[in-house]
């Protein structure tokens, strides 16, 4: 089973928190699928049949109009085995959503949709610099709700400027759209972002980490009564609504990324990824030479991944399956590093399993971080 990611590199906008590769240039943009789809031809055979999701991501594919989207997906289908069932998610922006639209995104074959919704509150909108307004934020879940039972939501969390009681509203709002699936980000400053250097000059002021656990903490109480399950740190799901392709991730599944900057995962070990150039990505399509970067995780970096990805999710990491994949002394660091966490009740075992307790969700970085081999 293996996993498809396509990334489109182009934005109508640079938001002020995003250091994820895109454009807002518009050359380029009527070649980009174009070239995307040459890269599946070329790397078709590092893909085996059948797929378990696709993902369109950004950047912000909702810029692509539902006919090349459909033309792509109907290539994808003569490459590869994919059943109904097949997960095919799009990342689209809210200012990009129109009736005809949604029915397109139908019509090509997307049965799953993540809107970037962010804030409901104008005042994060524009400290965010998004292209969207509040009011669109509303109308585009109520039209996507028309059309798509299927959607997911994205929300920031511990922006500057925000406090418990905005961030209890902004996740109410959220809930009156019935998404069935949530994904909640705690805002990461990232450096070479606008808003790193907003900060930096003490033009925007940041929020204390106490109130952004606060958010998270309320986030936690208030999905877990409206019956979503958080099955990973920052993911919100109702019973059977969890991302295929995001759990295929995190459980070390192989996928395929194609367009400028996404990464790929041959499932046992080694990572590749492209440029994040689109001039120079097209300049390897059309040579038919990817410039394509690549590392092989050895078995302490993989020991690492799985301590990080395993407490992030509901299951928790099995010490069984460390002793299987990496072997006694794996495990037995492990069973000597917990004391400390385990003391403080911010991890417990489950049987086979460690996992987070609920008060300290929060620090789950922190104590995967702790039980790193370095
Ligand atoms: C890369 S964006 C692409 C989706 C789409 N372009 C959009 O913005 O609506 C995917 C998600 O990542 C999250 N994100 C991006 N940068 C972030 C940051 N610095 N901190 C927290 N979340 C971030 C946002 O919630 C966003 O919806
Ligand atoms: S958050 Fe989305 S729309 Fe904003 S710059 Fe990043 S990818 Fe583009």
């Amino acid at each position: 089973m293996s996993n498809l990611y396509i990334h489109y590199p182009y934005c109508k906008q640079a938001c002020h928190y995003c250091n994820f590769h895109f454009s807002t240039m518009k050359k380029g943009r009527d070649q980009i699928m174009g070239l995307i789809e040459k890269e599946l031809e070329i790397r078709v055979n590092e893909v085996k049949s059948p797929l378990e999701s696709i993902y369109f991501g950004g950047g912000s594919p909702s810029l692509i109009s539902s006919k090349s989207l459909g033309c792509f997906i109907q290539k994808i289908k003569e490459d590869f085995e994919i059943s109904n069932e097949v997960e095919i998610t799009m990342e689209v922006n809210p200012d990009d959503v129109s009736k005809d639209y949604l029915l397109g995104l139908k019509e090509s074959g997307i049965n799953r949709l993540s809107l970037g919704i962010q804030s409901f509150f104008e005042k994060d909108l524009q400290l965010m610099n998004r292209a969207h307004s509040a009011d669109q934020a509303h109308k585009s879940l109520g039209l996507v709700g028309k059309y798509f039972d299927n959607f997911s939501l994205d929300l920031i969390y511990g922006m500057p400027n925000s406090n418990l009681l905005d961030w209890k509203k902004n996740i109410n709002l959220a809930l009156e759209h019935n998404p069935l699936h949530i994904s909640a980000y705690a805002l990461t400053v990232e450096k070479k972002t606008a808003l790193y250097h907003q900060i930096k000059q003490n033009r925007v002021m940041p929020i204390s980490d106490e109130a952004v656990k606060d958010q998270y903490d309320f986030l936690i109480d208030k999905m877990d009564s409206e019956g979503y399950i958080n099955y990973e740190f920052s993911s919100f799901g109702k019973p059977g609504y969890f991302s295929v392709n995001n759990q295929n991730y995190w459980n070390g599944k192989a996928y395929l990324g194609l367009g400028p900057s996404a990464h790929s995962y041959d499932g046992i070990g080694k990572r590749s990824w492209n440029i994040s150039n689109n001039h120079l990505y097209a300049a390897g399509v059309n040579s038919k030479k990817l410039d394509l970067e690549s590392e092989t995780l050895n078995t302490k970096d993989m020991y690492n991944e799985y301590i990080m990805t395993g407490l992030r999710k509901i299951d928790g990491l099995s010490l069984d399956h460390i002793k299987k994949v990496f072997g006694k002394t794996y495990a037995s660091y492990l069973e000597e590093q917990v004391g400390r966490h385990l003391d403080q009740r911010n991890i417990f075992w489950d049987g086979d399993y460690l996992k987070v307790s609920k008060q300290s969700k929060f620090l789950t970085d922190g104590i995967a971080a702790d039980l790193f081999i370095i």
